[in-house]
C-alpha cells in the first residue's frame, strides 16, 4: 500500500491563531514575562516560541500533494510547498525572528525591512525606510513583529506592502503578544490578513505598553538598557 504523510495537510487554518497553550509555551511566556529574567535568558525564550510561531506561520505556505519513492522502492506521497517566503521585519524588534524562518523554512526565501516610527508630534505611524525584495508580490509574506500595541505600525506595514503589489491574502503577520485592541484594529482593518501570536493580552496602559505584557521587547532582546 502507498504511503501518505499528507493526510492532514490541507486542513483550512483560521485566520488568526493563538498558539496552544501547553505548559511549555506557558513556561516559556513566563520566563519571557517576568522582570527578573535577564536579558540572555530572555531572548534565548523568545527564540524557543518565536520558531513555534514561524512553523505555525509556515501552516499558510500552500501546499500540493507530492509522491516520492523511498531507497526501497516504494511510493511516499507527502507534500511540496507551491510558494517561496518573504520574511519582513518592522525594524528593530521583528529582526529578532529571521534567524528561526533561515532555520525553520526550506524553500526559497527572501528578506525585506521596515523601519516605522511613531512621529513624536502628530503620533502618526511614519515608514522611514522600506526595502523589499523584487519577487515578494509572489511570496506569501511573514510580517515579523514581536509586540502588537495599538496597531499603528502594523497598519503602515500592511499598507506598504500592499502598495507594493502584496495581495493582503499572502500576509500573515508573526508575533508574540497582541494586545487585544491591536488585534481588533488590524483585523477589522484587513479581512484577508492573517496572525499568528503566542499570546494575547486584555489591556494596554496610558503609554501604549501591551499589560500584563513584557516590558520593551527591543530594549530586553537587544541589552540595550545597560
Ligand atoms: N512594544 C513593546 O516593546 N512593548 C509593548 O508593550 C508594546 C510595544
Amino acid at each position: 500500500m502507498e504511503s501518505s504523510g499528507a493526510a492532514a495537510w490541507t486542513t483550512q487554518m483560521d485566520r488568526i491563531t493563538v498558539l496552544e497553550q501547553d505548559r511549555s509555551l506557558l513556561n516559556l511566556m513566563t520566563i519571557i514575562r517576568d522582570l527578573n529574567t535577564n536579558d540572555r535568558d530572555f531572548s534565548a525564550a523568545v527564540e524557543k516560541v518565536v520558531r513555534r510561531l514561524i512553523t505555525a506561520a509556515l501552516g499558510h505556505v500552500p501546499a500540493e500533494e507530492y509522491t516520492v519513492t523511498t531507497p526501497i522502492n516504494k511510493p511516499y506521497t507527502g507534500i511540496r510547498f507551491t510558494k517561496g517566503v518573504c520574511g519582513v521585519s518592522i525594524l528593530r524588534a521583528g529582526a529578532c525572528m529571521e534567524q528561526a524562518l533561515r532555520d525553520t523554512w526550506t524553500g526559497p526565501l527572501s528578506f525585506g525591512k521596515l523601519l516605522i516610527q511613531r512621529d513624536e508630534e502628530t503620533s502618526i505611524a511614519k515608514i522611514y525606510y522600506s526595502k523589499l525584495p523584487a519577487g515578494i508580490t509572489d511570496d506569501i509574506v511573514l510580517l515579523l513583529e514581536p509586540m502588537l500595541a495599538t496597531g499603528g505600525s502594523v497598519i503602515k506595514a500592511v499598507e506598504n506592502l500592499t502598495s507594493n503589489g502584496v495581495p493582503e491574502e499572502s500576509i500573515v503577520l508573526v508575533n508574540v503578544v497582541s494586545s487585544q485592541k491591536g488585534l481588533d484594529v488590524v483585523s477589522g482593518r484587513f479581512p484577508g490578513l492573517k496572525v499568528v501570536a503566542a499570546a494575547v493580552d486584555a489591556e494596554l496602559t496610558a503609554q501604549n505598553y501591551i499589560s500584563p505584557g513584557l516590558g520593551d521587547f527591543g530594549d530586553r532582546y537587544y541589552g540595550t538598557t545597560h
